[in-house]
């Protein structure tokens, strides 16, 4: 099943860090303000308790209309499909704040379904208010067994979706796994990466179908190194941010996100060399040496990637390209 809701083409942005803010504090929606993280994402779920998420509503439609995200991207997380809040979060939001919002997020994701309803819920708000259709785009949470079987036709099922979103403490409840840190190796495992599979199932699902893929909480918030850690695996695969739960984990997430200056500034030669390589007048060879390495067409396709993530970070070169004599 999938929707096919018109709109703009989507252009994805940097989603390095992924500030959470609950929507029941204030001053806390204030504060994200000033913080540097590519997105902040204002939760009405499990960051709320049941008796707030009427005041977080309201509080997040008057905090996104009196702006102040300039470069963020603007997420609210409502609650999931099986709960009664779902449709009221979605109407007051959207029509309290729409067109100062960019994507809602939808947690705890099991069927492609969930997104459709979504997806025609905004449609008919986008119509009804007048707001441009299909610009809001759908942030979608794989937490639980169910959700990872289905990701690919998650992944799919609007073309409103943006993120694939692994939700670690949820999915580790999910799957009974005997542990308590979010992240970590559950004790006794001690062969690989318990989270591998998991992550590698998303991030296929997110490439396919042309979606970023990104990592949820660390919830040590206090141990950046941990932080680290657990960011460094899901970005070496390809990942590209992870949730950040306070402030002190927003330069982490956007050091390791984006590529080191070295990777980035040989990713920036590779494409000039291999440029001037297949030209008339480097050659139009398809296989050259740069240095000590033999670089073709794969090897532009990965600088491509490295390149690309350092342009959206603001990274600079530090290196030129001369062609040689
Ligand atoms: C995030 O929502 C999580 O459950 O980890
Ligand atoms: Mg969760």
């Amino acid at each position: 099943m999938s929707s096919t809701t018109p709109g703009p083409a989507r252009t994805m942005r940097s989603r390095r860090s992924n500030l959470a803010v609950p929507g029941s504090s204030p001053k806390m929606l204030d504060k994200a303000r000033g913080l540097p993280a590519d997105q902040v994402f204002m939760d009405i779920e499990d960051a709320v308790a049941p008796l707030a998420k009427p005041e977080a509503r309201k509080n997040i439609v008057a905090a996104l209309n009196e702006g102040g995200y300039e470069g963020k991207v603007r997420a609210v997380r409502v609650n999931d499909w099986t709960t009664q809040w779902t449709y009221a979060d979605v109407v007051e939001v959207v029509e309290g704040a729409g067109p100062n919002l960019d994507c809602i997020m939808l947690p705890k994701v099991q069927t492609a379904e969930q997104i459709v309803a979504l997806d025609l819920l905004l449609t008919q708000i986008e119509k009804a208010n007048g707001f441009e259709v299909g610009r809001i785009g759908i942030e979608a949470q794989i937490e639980n067994a169910m959700g990872l079987i289905n990701v690919d036709a998650i992944a799919a099922a609007s073309p409103r979706v943006e993120t694939i979103i692994f939700g670690p403490a949820d999915f580790m409840a999910s799957i009974n796994m005997k542990s308590l840190v979010v992240g970590e190796q559950p004790p006794g495992y001690d062969v690989g990466d318990a989270y591998h599979y998991i992550l590698m199932r998303i991030l296929m699902a997110a490439r396919a179908y042309d979606k970023q893929a990104i990592d949820g909480p660390y919830l040590q918030i206090k141990d950046v190194d941990g932080y680290r850690r657990v960011a460094g695996r899901s970005a070496a695969l390809g990942f590209d941010g992870k949730w950040v739960l306070h402030p002190g984990q927003i330069d982490a997430a956007n050091e390791i996100y984006s590529p080191r200056q070295e990777d980035y500034d040989k990713a920036e030669l590779i494409l000039d060399a291999y440029d001037y390589a297949t030209s008339l007048q480097g050659g139009a060879k398809g296989a050259v040496m740069l240095g000590d390495e033999m670089i073709d067409e794969a090897s532009r396709k990965m600088a491509i990637v490295v390149s690309a993530k350092g342009r959206a970070a603001g990274m600079v070169r530090t290196t030129s390209f001369t062609p040689p004599e």
